[in-house]
């Protein structure tokens, strides 16, 4: 049995460089050896103020990038198309605690000190992320490094249910009802930054278009946008241990890294070391085109025909429906419920 892969994003945009690196790029490597189902999580994009036809519009513009990405038809479909989600995800609400959630960052991130003008969906967005991945009893999750806490709280989710309710499941069956999760990090470009802002990560909701590389810019933008880039005075650094304070060349040099087949960060620093960014900005622009361009065509291409796009991802949806479905079910039962 091949192992359990799932993993979302939400369709507030276009997928950014960030989204790619941390995410996108996994999937694609991954599908190949796992069973894998990969959502477009519109219920999450709803946590945020949203319009109905950009939502809509979002969908479709996602859905596209992520096929032109190499993500296989029959693997990628739109969360409220799948009703387990929600199902499961009012389940957790009543299993996860309050506790927990206040704990959660990306709540306090996102509320501010506006809290209370906030949605309910908002601050239960974790356990619907938990109640996504456990609907298929997925095991490994690809995401990056910001969605770790979500990944943990998922796994206390999945051991209070178990403990509360799936003991005659495991008595029966010698197995808890629920598995354990793994987040799958990548050891490079786990956290895109921010083109403006080293310290903040590079994200779909971030007011500043040029924070971030969509993955259909074309050449030109890119350009300016690494041109623009923020960096610092100084000259590029012979020494990793030099870049500690320095987070806006650290996220250039190492977007360079990833992007280059063979990379690491010594053998970047090692090519541009001493010298000031202007001529490291044209050859990382240059390298961001030759990955990203084919990437930008493709998901023009797919864009031309909506009706294809939807009958894709209905496809997606037939085949998660068959994996979730009896999952919930089941779960339900356990909790007393579907009578
Ligand atoms: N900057 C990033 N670097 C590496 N991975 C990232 N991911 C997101 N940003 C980065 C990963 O991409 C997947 C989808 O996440 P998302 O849809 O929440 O992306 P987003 O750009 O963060 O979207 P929003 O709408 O702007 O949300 P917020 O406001 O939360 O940032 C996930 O696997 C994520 O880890």
């Amino acid at each position: 049995m091949k192992e359990r892969v799932f993993s979302g994003i939400q369709p507030t945009g276009t997928p950014h460089l960030g989204n790619y690196l941390g995410a996108i790029a996994q999937w694609e490597k991954l599908q190949k050896t796992h069973d894998c189902h990969f959502c477009l999580v519109d219920l999450h994009a709803i946590t945020m103020p949203w319009e109905a036809e950009t939502l809509r519009e979002n969908i479709l513009q996602s859905a596209a990038c992520l096929l032109a990405c190499g993500i296989e038809p029959g693997k990628l479909y739109v969360q409220s198309s799948l009703h387990a989600h929600a199902r499961l995800g009012w389940l957790f609400n009543c299993v996860v605690r309050l506790g927990w959630l206040n704990r959660m960052t990306q709540f306090k991130d996102k509320a501010g000190k506006n809290r209370e003008k906030h949605s309910a969906g908002l601050y239960t967005y974790p356990s619907l992320m938990a109640a996504d991945i456990l609907t298929f009893k997925a095991t490994r999750i690809p995401v990056g490094d910001d969605q770790r806490q979500h990944i943990e709280l998922a796994n206390d989710i999945a051991q209070k249910f178990n403990h509360d309710l799936g003991k005659e499941y495991k008595e029966k069956t010698g197995r808890d009802f629920f598995p354990t999760i793994e987040a799958l990090i990548p050891a490079q470009a786990a956290r895109v930054m921010s083109l403006r802002d080293g310290t903040k990560k590079m994200s779909k909701s971030d007011p500043s278009d040029q924070s971030r590389i969509l993955l259909t810019d074309s050449a030109d933008l890119i350009a300016t946008k690494i041109k623009k880039a923020k960096t610092d005075p100084h000259p590029i650094p012979e020494t990793v241990a030099e870049l500690t304070e320095r987070p806006e060349a650290k996220n250039l040099l190492s977007l360079y890294t990833v992007l280059d087949k063979d990379g690491s960060l010594e053998k970047t620093l090692n090519a541009f070391s001493g010298k000031g960014f202007g001529d490291f900005k044209s050859a990382l622009a240059d390298l961001m085109v030759e990955k990203l361009a084919p990437i930008s065509n493709k998901t023009n291409e797919l864009l031309s025909d909506k009706e294809e796009l939807r009958k894709t991802l209905k496809l997606g949806a037939e085949e998660a429906r068959k994996v979730a479905e009896p999952i919930v079910s089941e779960a339900e039962a356990l909790a007393g419920l579907g009578f």
